[in-house]
């Protein structure tokens, strides 16, 4: 049994990533100049990491087709590092001639979920990192690998604790700064979450950053941040107003909602230096601006 209470930490680091994972899969496409807003909201929140964008193919994610015009109008604030998703070489490019700070590398645990999304194997993703780490590096941008399908795989079912712990040390090799687990479709429990993060911080170099990327499919997301927190994870994805969810992996719902998790965390005790009440402000006109988006949709006579 672990000891109560557990040790934790002082302030921990919030990922926003709704204006990506959120946006990738929403009901209603915003214009580029509602989805700058969008971010230059979350940054007055007090966010300082926010993946704003995925540099992917426009025919794959349609919704942020407008990826190149999103980073060249946002406002950039000091201290703030604007985070893009890249799958492939392309992306990465595209990512650098934006001027983002630092870019994610997905790359799934299971083959079935890599296909779907990535129309290639985890190791033909795995064999471009070293090269693509390489690049973003020699442009002074930071790469963290983000590990989808951690937990479970919505086309395989289990994926094995040694598959997730292979991939951590082969990520590692290749050179990431940090790393990710992220329960792509929202399997996870807090048991499980724990027994992970423990198993994975001990295959990393001491102190090397371990974040968490959570979906909250079955109202356990928050279970599973406060597991993950416990076992030491102190970088934590989460999107206002909980939108997200990837469009390659069937049944995958919001990500936990930022101002839940900021709730939570300063409840506790936790620093987060986000302004809740200010993403909440953000989240509520987030679905005004998408309701109405969809609501113009319907009335134009196609769904
Ligand atoms: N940005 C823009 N266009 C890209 C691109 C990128 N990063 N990568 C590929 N493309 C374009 C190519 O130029 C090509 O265009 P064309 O048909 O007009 O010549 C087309 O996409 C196909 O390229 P190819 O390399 O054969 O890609 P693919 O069809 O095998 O698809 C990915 C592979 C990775 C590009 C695609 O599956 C993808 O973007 N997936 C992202 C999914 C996602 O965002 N999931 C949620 C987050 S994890
Ligand atoms: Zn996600």
């Amino acid at each position: 049994m672990a000891e109560w209470p557990a040790q934790l930490p002082e302030a921990v680091t919030i990922v926003e990533v709704g204006p990506r994972d959120g946006l990738q899969s929403a009901d209603a496409n915003l214009p580029t100049a509602q989805k700058v807003e969008l971010i230059e909201r979350l940054v007055a929140a007090g966010l300082r990491h926010i993946e704003a964008t995925s540099f992917v193919s426009p025919r794959a994610v349609p919704l942020l087709a407008d990826a190149d015009q999103v980073m060249a109008r946002v406002k950039r604030e000091p201290g703030v590092r604007y985070i893009a998703l890249v799958p492939n070489r392309r992306g990465l490019e595209r990512a650098i001639a934006a001027h983002v700070d630092e870019v994610t590398l997905p790359i799934s645990a299971s083959d079935g979920h890599s296909r779907a999304n990535l129309r290639r194997s985890t190791a033909e993703v795995l064999a471009q990192v070293p090269e693509l780490v390489e690049l973003a590096h020699g442009h002074g941008l930071r790469v963290r690998g983000g590990i989808a399908t951690a937990f479970g795989c919505p086309y395989e079912g289990v994926v094995p604790v040694e598959r997730v712990l292979w991939l951590t040390r082969q990520l590692v090799e290749a050179g990431v700064d940090s790393l990710t687990l992220a329960d792509t479709v929202g399997m996870a429990h807090p048991l499980q979450v724990e027994e992970l993060v423990c198993k994975v911080r001990e295959v990393l170099p001491p102190g090397f950053p371990l974040g968490i990327h959570l979906h909250d499919t079955r109202g356990i997301g928050l279970a599973n941040a406060l597991a993950a927190l416990q076992a030491g994870v102190t970088e934590f994805d989460a999107s206002v107003g909980g939108i997200g969810g990837c469009p390659f992996a069937p049944g995958a719902p919001g990500n936990i909602s930022t101002e839940g998790l900021v709730y939570m965390l300063e409840q506790m005790g936790i620093r987060t230096n986000v302004d809740g009440e200010a993403v909440e402000e953000a989240a509520r006109w987030l679905h005004g601006r998408l309701k109405s988006e969809t609501d113009a949709r319907s009335q134009e006579g196609y769904r």
